[in-house]
This record gives C-alpha cells, sequence and structure tokens, in this order.
C-alpha cells in the first residue's frame, strides 16, 4: 500500500496535519518503525552490502568534518515566542521564482542507483510528488533525459569538466534535457582522501572479488531488489551524465573511469557558463563569504554552503559556522542555500533563522530510497516536513521567513 502522502497536509492548519511519527496507519509496514532520519541510516546499515553502505555514510581521513556538521547545530537555542496564533502556518518557501511546498529539497548523490533500484528516479518522483526540489548528479547511472522526464522541475548538477569545448557539450545536453536549474559543483578539484572506501572494498568503478559477491549474497534483499533487478531489467548501469556522452560501466575489472581535469577550474569557467546557460544557476560547495560574493558577482542566482557532507576536505568547517558571514557579506535577498550534516526539522529552522533560504539534505533520502523506494522517500519528506511543522508552532512562528537570529541565544556546546 502507498503511504499517505499529500503535501497539502503538512501546509494544512495545525488540527488536521500529519503528527510524522504518529501517522502510523496508511504507512508501508517496514516504514513503521522509522520515525526519524536517523532511523533510516540504522536500517540501511542492515539493508545493503558493507562497502555501499561505507560509500554513502563516510566522510574522509579522519572524519572531523562529518562530526563537525552535526556538532554545528548546538551552537543555539531558541527563544520562543507564545500566543501567536501559529494555526495557518505554512512551510511553503519560496525560491529562484518559484514556490516550493516545504523548505527543504534532495541534495546531488551519485550512484543512488546502486543503493536503491533506480535511485535518482525514486528520489526525482517523491520530490516532484511532494514539490520539493530534487537535483540530479552529474555522475548518476540513469540517463538525465529519463529523469527530466520523470520530473520536469528537478534540476542537474555538474561536475564540469576542466575543458571548455566539454562543458559546452555538457550544457547543451542538461539543456535539451528540459532542466531549467544548473547546480554546479564547485569543491572538488581533486576528489577527497576517502580511506574508508578503500578499507571497505568500495572502488569507482566497483571491481569484481570475492569479497563483493560474498556481500552480495549475505544481503539478499539489496541483491534481489536492487543489483540482479538492474541488470535484468536495464542492463549493467554506467555513468550516464558526467559528460556529454555515456562514461563507463559501474562493474569492470578493467575500465578506469575518465573524471576529467577539474582542478583548474577558475571563474572564468563559471563566467563561460554564465554565459551560455539561460535558466537559474547555482554554484554548490561554497564556505568562504568572499567566494559567495564572487559567484553573486559573477550572476550565479544562488549558492549552496556545503563541505560535501564531510567527504572533501577533512577539516573544512561547517556551512552552519560560515552561514551568517555569507549572509552579511552577500546581503539577507541573496538564494544562500546550505547543506550537510540536516538531519532534523530543528536544523532546518536553525538554517532559516540564521539567513539561509533553503536546505538540501543528502544521505538520510539516500537511505530512505535503499530501505523503502519511492514510499520510503517519500516518508523521509514527510518525518522532516511534520518536525518543522511542529517546531514553527513551538517557536512561535506562521511562515518560515519569519524566522530570524532574534529567536536564537548562543549554547556553549
Ligand atoms: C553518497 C553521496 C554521493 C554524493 N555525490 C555528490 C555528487 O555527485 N555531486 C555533488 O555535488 N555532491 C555530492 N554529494 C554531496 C551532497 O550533495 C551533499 O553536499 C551532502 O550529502 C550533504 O550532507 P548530508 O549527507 O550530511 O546531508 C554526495 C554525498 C553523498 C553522501
Amino acid at each position: 500500500m502507498q503511504p499517505r502522502f499529500d503535501v497539502e497536509q503538512f501546509n494544512a492548519p495545525a488540527s488536521s496535519a500529519p503528527s510524522g511519527a504518529g501517522e502510523q496507519s496508511a504507512t508501508p509496514r517496514k516504514l513503521r518503525g522509522i520515525l526519524s532520519l536517523d532511523d533510516f541510516e540504522t536500517a540501511a546499515r542492515r539493508h545493503l552490502p558493507a562497502p555501499i553502505f561505507a560509500y554513502v555514510s563516510g566522510g574522509c581521513e579522519t572524519d572531523k568534518s562529518l562530526r563537525g556538521n552535526r556538532e554545528a547545530f548546538d551552537g543555539h537555542r531558541w527563544v520562543t515566542r507564545v500566543l501567536a496564533d501559529t494555526s495557518r502556518r505554512t512551510l511553503a518557501t519560496p525560491l529562484l521564482g518559484q514556490t516550493y511546498a516545504a523548505p527543504f529539497g534532495i541534495a546531488p548523490m551519485g550512484i543512488s542507483a546502486l543503493s536503491a533500484y533506480r535511485g535518482d528516479l525514486a528520489q526525482t518522483r517523491a520530490a516532484g510528488a511532494a514539490n520539493i526540489p530534487a537535483i540530479l548528479s552529474g555522475t548518476s547511472l540513469i540517463a538525465m533525459e529519463e529523469v527530466a522526464r520523470a520530473n520536469p522541475q528537478a534540476w542537474f548538477q555538474a561536475y564540469v569538466p576542466g575543458e571548455k569545448e566539454r562543458i559546452l557539450k555538457l550544457l547543451d545536453r542538461v539543456e535539451a534535457a528540459g532542466f531549467k536549474t544548473l547546480v554546479v559543483t564547485v569543491d572538488t578539484p581533486v576528489s577527497g582522501n576517502r580511506e574508508n572506501n578503500i578499507r571497505a572494498g568500495f572502488s569507482t568503478p566497483l571491481r569484481p572479488s570475492l569479497r563483493l559477491a560474498w556481500e552480495g549474497v549475505t544481503h539478499p534483499r539489496w541483491l534481489l531488489g536492487t543489483a540482479l533487478r538492474t541488470l535484468a531489467l536495464h542492463g549493467m548501469p554506467h555513468f550516464e551524465n558526467s559528460q556529454a556522452t555515456r562514461g563507463a560501466p559501474i562493474l569492470s575489472s578493467t575500465v578506469t573511469r575518465d573524471f576529467g581535469a577539474r582542478d583548474h577550474l577558475s571563474w572564468e569557467h563559471l563566467a563561460l557558463i554564465r554565459q551560455r546557460w539561460r535558466g537559474p544557476l547555482v554554484v554548490k560547495g561554497i564556505l568562504h563569504p568572499q567566494d559567495a560574493l564572487a559567484a553573486r558577482d559573477a550572476g550565479a542566482d544562488g549558492v549552496i554552503l556545503s563541505n560535501h557532507g564531510g567527504r572533501q576536505l577533512d577539516g573544512s568547517a561547517s556551512p552552519m559556522q560560515t552561514l551568517p558571514h555569507v549572509v552579511d557579506a552577500v546581503g539577507p535577498d541573496y538564494a544562500v542555500m546550505v547543506d550537510s550534516g540536516f538531519r532534523r526539522g530543528n536544523d532546518v529552522l536553525l538554517a532559516l533563522a540564521l539567513g539561509a533560504k533553503f536546505v538540501f539534505v543528502g544521505r538520510p533520502f539516500n537511505y530512505a530510497g535503499a530501505v523503502g523506494g519511492e514510499a520510503g522517500i517519500r516518508h523521509a519528506i514527510g518525518i522532516l516536513a511534520s518536525e518543522i511543522q511542529r517546531n514553527m508552532a513551538l517557536i512561535g512562528v506562521s511562515q518560515v521567513t519569519e524566522l530570524h537570529p532574534g529567536l536564537l541565544v548562543k549554547h556553549a556546546a
């Protein structure tokens, strides 16, 4: 049975709103015990082969940034307002000329179709049904054209190659596929040092090995429901969207992936992209206020502050730490978005109070797709939305745009 999910429900007056954790009856049985986004991680750890779980969950080197992303939410406490009549509160959020049903969306995650059956499609469909944005990763395994057909509102994230010709060809393809909003990720001049992937036996492409086979056999629901089902119905997945043409297969003992040179990318390349791309342009992976200013001055319509979920530079600041400084630099009207470590409605509200316009969430939606497919992702969206809706009443605001730093005090963690 499909879970009851109607995005209008979390924009409805409080009396008829879902209570997330309490709304049990229409939720598929396997999702009923899942009351918070973190519960999806526990379930995904059991469901997925260890190398794949390690790829999704991991940070890099000492995981300082990964931990820091969670710790950053502990620096404030709410100073609530009362008797504010919040009975008509709404999560509706304006962003880049659209109004979304909630102030959060799904961050781009490569290889999502390895952890969940047709994972990119599941994410984009669930987001489309909820009227929230989903960003298709450039390192995804389902052709961008198919994803755009499933959800014409989806955004596309490019890891732009370093060569101008290849950039322009990729953008031609993205535009022809029908995407309007382009996200350019800029925090990956080189890949982070993800030792945990190597220790867990993960690589891209995956190398066939006895260990990998054993992991498959010992995770039969993933083997049958994701791996074999994909192979039987769609053939060997390839990196479909990194370039204008199809890339390497996901499983191969011989092929090496062409990452394209990216460490010489500069603001000139962004200018070229801005010149070429007609729709909204977002730069993802910014931490420094000066870089946010440079992106704005280069014509980007918004930025996503991010340390890539703690997967790139170990010891990088959490975007929540730099958010107030960035907002100071670019001004209150610029579309400053943020991701990395968001797990609770409260986290989202805190970012909005500190000046963010929107929040993106990564891993929990990946786990939700692995554990419950599209229904799992809808369940995850519902949980986060209902946490936000409940806490808006407890804080005393009716619109997300009413949140401001005056509702917070600093808290020494
Ligand atoms: C499995 C995985 C794959 C990712 N792949 C990409 C990607 O292809 N492009 C990108 O810009 N960011 C990628 N990211 C980073 C996310 O977009 C996002 O910045 C990060 O996951 C947010 O942190 P969170 O997972 O703690 O919510 C990936 C993250 C994960 C966990």
